[in-house]
C-alpha cells in the first residue's frame, strides 16, 4: 500500500496539462525523500458537467474525502459560461470547497529571487524581499449567504448577502495567528468595518481572538486601504487574514505583484491534515492543449501539500529550491525574459524533476 493517496481533479483547459507535470515532481520527490503516493482521478467543473450534467458529482466529493488530500488544476472555460450559475464550472469549486470543509485558504505571495524583474513593481518598492500570507476565509460569507432576485419599485433587482457567525470568523483567525506565530508575528486583518456590520463583529472578534497571541503584533486594514498598500509598500505584510470576497480580490492582486500568476500556489485546508491544493490562476482556455502553460504554481502547489498535509516538510523545501534553481536559466512563456531558454509545460516539468 502506498504512503499516501491523493486525488487528482485535473479539471478544465490547461488544468490536465499542469497537474501532469506535478505529478511527476511528487513522485520523483516521493523517490528521492522515501515515500510512495497512490493517485485516483475524480472530475470537477466543465469536464463534470459533459460526462455526468453536474459540476460536482458525489462521487467526486466521495474519491476526496477517502484521499489524503486533493490536487485540483483549474475549471471553467468559455464553453460553459452561458449556463445558469448553479450548474457552471466554479459552482462545482465552491461546491468542493463546501462538502469538504475547506474553510482557510492560505495563499503565499513570494518572489523568487530570478523573477525580481517579472513583477510590474518598481524593485525599491519591493525592497528586500516579498513573503506575503494571505489566509482568505472559504466557505462563508457573501459566496456562501442568501441570493436571489426580486422586484424593487417596478424594477428586476438582485441581491446578496454577506454574513458571518462569530464561530467562523473565529477559526479562521486562529489559523491566521497560529501561521503568524511561526513567521515574522505580524498580522493584518482586512475588513470594511467602517461601512459593513459583518465587518464589525469580523475586527471585534479577531481583536478577542488576539488575546490568545500576545507575541503576535495585529493591525486593521480597510479593504480599499490594504489594495493601495499592497502596492505602494508590500514590504509591511507578513499574514493578511480577510473574508472569502476580500481575500479573492486582494490575492490576485498580491499574486501580479509576485511577477505571475503562474507562479502562486495555494493551500484549502479543513482545520486538520487534509487539504485541497491548487494553483490560483484559472483554466486558460485560451492556451489550453498548446502545451505553453505555466505548471510551475502547480508544482509549488504540491510543495504546499508535502508542508501542511503530508508532514514531509524537507521534500516541500527542495521542490521549492528546485524551482528556484529552474527559473534561474528557464522559463515558460508567461514569464519568459531575454538571455533566459523557453521551455514548454512538460520540459519545464522535467528540469524540476531533474534539478530536484
Ligand atoms: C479563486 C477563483 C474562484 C473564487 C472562482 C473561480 C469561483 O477566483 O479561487 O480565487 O472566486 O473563489
Ligand atoms: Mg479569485
Amino acid at each position: 500500500m502506498a504512503d499516501y493517496k491523493i486525488t487528482l481533479l485535473k479539471g478544465d483547459g490547461i488544468g490536465p496539462e499542469i497537474v501532469n507535470q506535478a505529478v511527476k515532481v511528487l513522485d520523483k520527490a516521493g523517490e528521492k525523500f522515501g515515500f510512495s503516493v497512490e493517485y485516483d482521478e475524480a472530475l470537477l467543473g466543465g469536464c463534470a458537467i459533459d460526462a455526468t450534467g453536474v459540476p460536482l458529482p458525489d462521487e467526486t466529493v466521495a474519491k476526496c474525502k477517502a484521499s489524503d488530500s486533493v490536487l485540483l488544476g483549474a475549471v471553467g472555460g468559455p464553453k460553459w459560461d452561458t449556463l445558469p450559475g448553479n450548474i457552471r464550472p466554479e459552482a462545482g469549486l465552491l461546491g468542493i470547497r463546501g462538502a469538504l470543509g475547506l474553510f482557510a485558504n492560505l495563499r503565499p505571495s513570494v518572489i523568487f529571487g530570478p523573477l525580481k524583474s517579472a513583477s510590474p513593481i518598481k524593485d525599491e518598492i519591493i525592497g528586500g524581499n516579498l513573503d506575503i500570507m494571505i489566509v482568505r476565509e472559504l466557505t462563508g460569507g457573501i459566496y456562501f449567504g442568501e441570493r436571489g432576485r426580486k422586484e424593487v419599485d417596478g424594477q428586476p433587482a438582485a441581491w446578496d448577502t454577506e454574513m458571518y457567525t462569530v464561530a467562523e470568523i473565529e477559526r479562521i483567525a486562529r489559523v491566521a495567528f497560529d501561521l503568524a506565530m511561526k513567521r515574522n508575528k505580524k498580522l493584518t486583518s482586512v475588513d470594511k468595518a467602517n461601512v459593513l456590520e459583518s465587518s464589525r463583529l469580523w475586527r471585534e472578534t479577531v481583536i478577542k481572538v488576539s488575546k490568545d497571541y500576545p507575541e503576535v503584533e495585529l493591525n486593521h486594514l480597510y479593504v480599499d486601504n490594504c489594495a493601495m498598500q499592497l502596492v505602494r509598500n508590500p514590504g509591511q505584510f507578513d499574514v493578511i487574514v480577510t473574508s472569502n470576497i476580500f481575500g479573492d480580490i486582494l490575492s490576485d492582486e498580491a499574486s501580479m505583484i509576485a511577477g505571475s500568476i503562474g507562479m502562486l500556489a495555494s493551500a484549502s485546508l479543513a482545520g486538520e491534515k487534509f487539504g485541497l491544493y491548487e494553483p490560483i490562476h484559472g483554466s486558460a482556455p485560451d492556451i489550453a492543449g498548446l502545451g505553453i502553460a505555466n505548471p510551475l504554481a502547480t508544482i509549488l502547489s504540491v510543495a504546499m501539500m508535502l508542508r501542511y498535509s503530508l508532514d514531509q516538510g524537507k521534500a516541500a523545501d527542495a521542490i521549492e529550491a528546485a524551482v528556484a534553481k529552474v527559473l534561474e536559466t528557464y522559463r515558460t512563456p508567461d514569464i519568459y525574459e531575454d538571455g533566459m531558454t523557453k521551455v514548454s509545460c512538460e520540459e519545464m516539468g522535467d528540469l524540476v524533476c531533474k534539478a530536484l
